[in-house]
This record gives C-alpha cells, structure tokens and sequence, in this order.
C-alpha cells in the first residue's frame, strides 16, 4: 500500500467522533475484556441501518453494546433490536448502553445463548439486517442462517472480514483466517447475493440478499 492510502485510511479512521455514551460503553468493553468495532465501523453500521430502513435487526455478538448502540442509532424510530450474546455479563453491559444512550426497553431484545443454538429458534425471512460479530469459528454457520432470517433486500453485515489483515496473505493458513476466506467466497459465489468487502476498520463484509 502507498503511503498516501495508508494515511488516507488513518484520516477516515479518525474521522468520527464518539459522544459520551460511546465512550462509557466503550469502557465496559474494555474492563469485560470485550474487542469492540472502532468509531470508522461504527459510523458505517449506523449509514447502513439508516439506509435499509430496516425495522428488524439482529446482531450476533452484542459484547457491550458499542455496535448496538451504533446500529440503534441509524435504525428507523421503532425498530426494535435483536441482540445475542452467550456471555451474560457481556448482554447486562449492552443493557446499560442501549439504556443509557436513551433507547427504551422495547427497542431491544437481549438473548442469552450461544448463536448456533438461538439463531435456528428466530422466524425466517422476518429481518432487515442481520450483523455478525462473535466467534470466527461459527461463521459458515452465522451465514446459513443470516441468509435464511433476511428479507428479500435485506442486508449483511460481516465485522473483521479480514480477520486482522490476514485474508490478503494466501501463506496464512490461521483457522480463524482460513474460514473468513471461505465465508467470503461462499457469499460471492451465492446468487442470492450481492456484495462488496470494504477496508474500512478490520474489513466488513456488505452484501443484500436479492
Ligand atoms: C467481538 S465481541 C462483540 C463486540 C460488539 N459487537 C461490539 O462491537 O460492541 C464478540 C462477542 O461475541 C460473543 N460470543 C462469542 N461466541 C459466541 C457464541 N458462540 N454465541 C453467542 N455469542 C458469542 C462474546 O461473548 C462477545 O461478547
């Protein structure tokens, strides 16, 4: 990369700016030992939700609630998030940011669990947007399932799609980058979406189901 490109990333990088309600629950993300988006990503799920008008929106992967309060934010006025976690200290802290951002109780759902074993439990084709971001190694799995939960024109959204600028190097064979290079080509290659990976961040993965 030029170093023109890698200041120019830094720049948009640095661009956003968070409030306090950022930053508390970027703390409890911290003191969980919970690794949240940065602010660049943020601003990007907060467009994305705002464009889709989504109504429906599940993320896997809640941590403390730094993209949840992201995602709230660009969702249209009643939608209502679904939010999953398999740490329960992890979903109490996104509790106390969706909370403390001003979203009352019926803007969000919270559920325990493991992904693999709540996912199956929510209704087909009744989402708008759909947000992965928890354990790598589950994420052939996370996709089968994003795309059964997704509406026709609803979109997904993947974080660390490049698994920590690892998915560009063909020598690193690390499980977790080998299953993101397979999530990647199984979405291209699936005619039922179309999609695009962008650099912002550690990678995030868009693509609408047609
Ligand atoms: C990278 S953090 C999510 C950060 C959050 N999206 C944010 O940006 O604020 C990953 C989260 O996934 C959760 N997680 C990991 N494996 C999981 C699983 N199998 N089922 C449900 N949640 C899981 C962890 O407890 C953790 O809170």
């Amino acid at each position: 990369m030029s170093a023109d490109k890698t200041t120019s990333w830094s720049y948009t990088e640095g661009l956003p700016v968070e409030d306090e309600t950022l930053l508390r629950a970027r703390e409890r993300s911290h003191e969980l030992g919970v690794s949240a988006i940065g602010a660049a990503t943020g601003a990007l799920l907060s467009v994305l939700a705002a464009s889709s008008k989504a109504q429906t929106a599940v993320e896997i992967g809640a941590g403390a609630g730094v993209s949840g309060v992201y995602l709230l934010r660009g969702l249209a006025k009643h939608a209502v998030l679904t939010s999953i976690d398999g740490d329960i200290e992890h979903l109490r802290a996104a509790k106390e940011s969706f909370a403390e951002a001003g979203f009352p109780a019926n803007r969000t759902r919270t559920i325990s669990g493991r992904a693999a074993d709540v996912l199956p439990r929510l209704t087909d084709a009744a989402y708008d947007l759909v947000f992965i971001n928890a354990d790598k190694p589950a994420y052939p799995l996370y996709l089968e399932q994003a795309v059964r939960l997704l509406k026709s024109g609803g979109l997904l959204i993947i974080n660390d799609a490049l698994d920590q600028d690892r998915v560009a190097e063909p020598a690193i064979r690390e499980a977790s980058t080998v299953v993101l290079r397979q999530v990647g080509k199984a979405i291209r290659e699936n005619e039922q979406l179309i999609s695009t990976l962008l650099p912002t961040g550690a990678g995030v993965l868009v693509a609408v189901k047609r």
